[in-house]
């Protein structure tokens, strides 16, 4: 059938151009282009469900089903490396290889160590069947979805380069550097905690629930190990760079060296180069090159006697602590910043570091004028680690004590209970928090105003004729035209932008409020429960945390939102303007009652609707979906090829499967009777 020969060629053809682009760094069409082929495959798919496949490049998107991830027992287990922080190690690492191989020649293969977490790559017949992460090294997770999402990753390897029919590839998952910075940068926004470094990052994101989280994360995967039956060479480098012509991406940077003097040579060069690497590294790896010299020299009861992971000395400097400033974010949390007498740090001048909090402040003891040790390590921001005792004397300068005021306001600051972080609660008129409230209310998952920015949303504020969200609203062409080299033509797109906005639904106007604690998924979950604002403004604390998966903490702070008189008058503005307060017309006539209470797990392929759309049809009817199965659940809905795993589990408690025609013929049964 033309179509599914369309289907096949779409795959293979983006197959293709993503290797290109990916591990080859070419770009053979603009991505509007790359985009269309994309869409085309979609809607070719969504049209032939019977030719699914995972491996499908429209897999990457991932789901935002929750995954529930199999524990899986490694072929062959994955170790650990022996690490050592000094040279005279590698040195004595050297000879024992040397002695062990009783005299003959080897190659030593130096590599970076990259600093995320570890991955193994199964393939049969060139495609990826299985990733699971390391776990105790046993046994790992499968998080085959999740990694399918990751474009370096190869799903479907290009015929005729010589892969045999099964092996597994091992390496690092990692969060590039400027992913990293973007996501935390969004969280910051969005009132979540940051991610310390790209490894926590990386490793938070790979055991997401939801693929189409990863997706949106861009993560990154290193390959470094190729294992199996027939692999095509004895030399670990040789067989990485046949990997390489198979679709895999293979770091540049690997030595083959013979001599120690060649090692060290290696490790200097990276101690600094790898600064500017795009990810984290955080050490360099020795590996005997020969396998069958590897086999020879065999294993201890934890890692291999033939490799070595030497390990970057995190860089510390010694310096005087001048003064300690307060800065106040977006969501008013108050971060303390020490000011230094400037220093070398890892190649840059460093001044200031964090304090994170009082407490931390506290726990160092800490005075002004005190010589402090700055630590630069896995983390972007330089930390402040100790005072150096060798340099106390009798007069120290002042003890620090967290500022009680706000820096930027002037208000008194507080503590909620349970948090490191001390916060000013004036949030309707400290300036940094209302300058945040807007941007927030611009982004994207919000009103999405794409084309104000918070450059833009600053130089409002600063000529005063924007403080709150509403007075968007009454922004006029005349008022911003010439305004910084605007021009009338992005003017008129500006109130054009923001006059459409009053068109976003409900559920993502109250999740652009930016009530504390009420993020996106909260919000949904009261608009659906609540269906106007003028309902939930009136719901009790009580009404609130009866609601499920509305916490204590959500449901004080929405009463506090709504109770304050200044949102009070700020909603009825942003009324008058027209913005959607209630759910439409549309999406109460589809909600009903029917799987009320019901708890309902998904489970395989499906014919009719994609998985996200039983998603949401489940929850359109007042049902849960959950992620794994349990004695609560209340029945599977189950496509095609039903994980076995599941299928046990359900049979053994005795939970009752539906297929998808059942399920649709429930839903539809009622439609009209459920009284909404
Ligand atoms: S080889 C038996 N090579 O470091 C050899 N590991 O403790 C197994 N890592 O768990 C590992 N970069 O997550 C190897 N180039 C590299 C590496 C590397 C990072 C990680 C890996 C492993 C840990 C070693």
């Amino acid at each position: 059938m033309e179509e599914i020969n369309r289907i096949n060629f779409l795959r293979a053809e983006l197959h293709r151009l993503n290797h290109n682009y990916y591990i080859n760094n070419v770009s053979e069409i603009p991505d509007q282009e790359f985009d269309a082929l994309m869409h085309e495959l979609m809607d070719l798919e969504a049209r032939h469900p019977e030719v699914f496949d995972p491996n499908s490049p429209t897999q990457r998107v991932g789901s935002d089903l929750s995954n529930e991830f199999e524990t899986v027992v490694h072929k062959r287990p994955m170790l650990s490396l022996a690490n050592t922080y000094n040279r005279q190690e590698v040195a004595e690492f050297y000879e024992r290889v040397r002695q062990g191989l009783q005299g003959e020649e080897f190659e030593i293969c130096c590599e970076l160590k990259f600093d995320g977490l570890s991955i193994s790559l199964h393939y049969e017949h060139g495609k990826l069947v299985r990733a699971v992460t390391r776990g105790d090294g046993v046994q790992g997770d499968d998080v085959t979805a999740n990694v399918r999402t990751i474009r370096s990753v190869p799903l479907v390897l290009p015929e005729g380069v010589g892969w045999p029919e099964e092996f597994e590839i091992r390496g690092e998952v990692l969060m590039p550097w400027a992913s990293f910075d973007a996501l935390n940068a969004e969280r910051e926004r969005r009132e979540e905690p940051l991610f310390a470094n790209p490894r926590n990052a990386a490793s938070g994101t790979l055991k997401s629930k939801q693929a189409a989280v990863v997706a949106e994360r861009r993560l990154d995967a290193y390959l470094y190990y190729l294992l199996g039956d027939s692999v095509p060479c004895d030399g670990h480098y040789e067989n990485l760079q046949a990997a390489r012509s198979w679709g895999f991406q293979i770091s540049r940077d690997m030595r083959k060296v013979k001599t120690l003097e060649e090692i060290y040579e290696y490790i200097d060069y990276w101690d600094i180069e790898r600064k500017n690497l795009p990810v984290a590294t955080d050490g360099i790896v020795l590996k005997v090159n020969s396998q069958r010299q590897q086999r020879s020299l065999g294993m201890t009861a934890k890692s291999p006697r033939w490799a070595i992971a030497y390990k970057f000395q995190a860089e510390q400097a010694s310096t005087i602590l001048r003064e300690v400033t307060y800065q106040v974010g977006r969501t008013g949390a108050v971060t303390p910043v020490a000011n230094m007498e400037p220093v070398q740090l890892s190649g840059t001048t460093v001044k200031r570091a964090t304090l994170n909090n009082a407490d931390f402040i506290r726990a160092l003891d800490l005075h002004i004028g005190d010589h402090v040790l700055v630590e630069k390590g896995g983390e972007i921001i330089p930390k402040i680690t100790a005072v150096d005792e060798q340099y106390i004397t009798a007069e120290r300068g002042p003890r620090v004590e967290f500022i009680t005021r706000c820096p930027e306001c002037g208000a008194e600051l507080v503590r909620y209970e349970g948090e490191a972080a001390t916060y000013c609660p004036n949030d309707t008129a400290c300036p940094p928090q209302i300058k945040g409230r807007i941007e927030h209310f611009i982004s994207r998952k919000a009103m999405n105003i794409d084309s104000l920015g918070p450059e833009t949303v600053d130089d409002y504020y600063r000529q005063g004729f924007v403080r709150n969200v509403a007075d968007l609203y009454d922004i006029t062409i005349d008022q911003i035209n010439g305004r910084d080299g605007t021009r009338e033509k992005s003017a008129r797109k500006i109130v054009q932008a923001i006059k459409d906005s009053t068109q976003v639904p409900f559920e993502r106007v109250l999740f652009a409020l930016g009530i504390r604690f009420v993020g996106e998924t909260s919000a949904k979950v009261l608009a659906r429960r609540f269906k106007s604002m003028d309902a939930l403004a009136a719901a009790s604390l009580d009404e609130l945390t009866q609601v499920d998966t509305i916490g204590p903490q959500i449901a004080q702070s929405v009463r506090s939102w709504f109770e304050n008189p200044d949102n009070v008058f700020l909603l009825e503005r942003l009324r008058a303007r027209g913005l959607q307060f209630a759910l439409s017309e549309e999406t109460l006539a589809a909600q009903s009652d029917r799987l009320a209470g019901q708890s309902i797990v998904i489970s395989g392929v499906f014919a009719h609707h994609s998985r996200d759309e039983y998603k949401a049809l489940i929850e359109q009817h007042g049902g849960k979906n959950v992620s794994s199965i349990s004695a609560r659940t209340s029945f599977i809905l189950a496509g095609e090829n039903m994980g076995p795993s599941k299928l046990e589990k359900a049979q053994k408690l005795g939970i009752r499967i539906v297929s998808e025609d059942e399920f649709l013929e429930m839903i539809a049964n009622q439609t009209g009777d459920s009284g909404n």
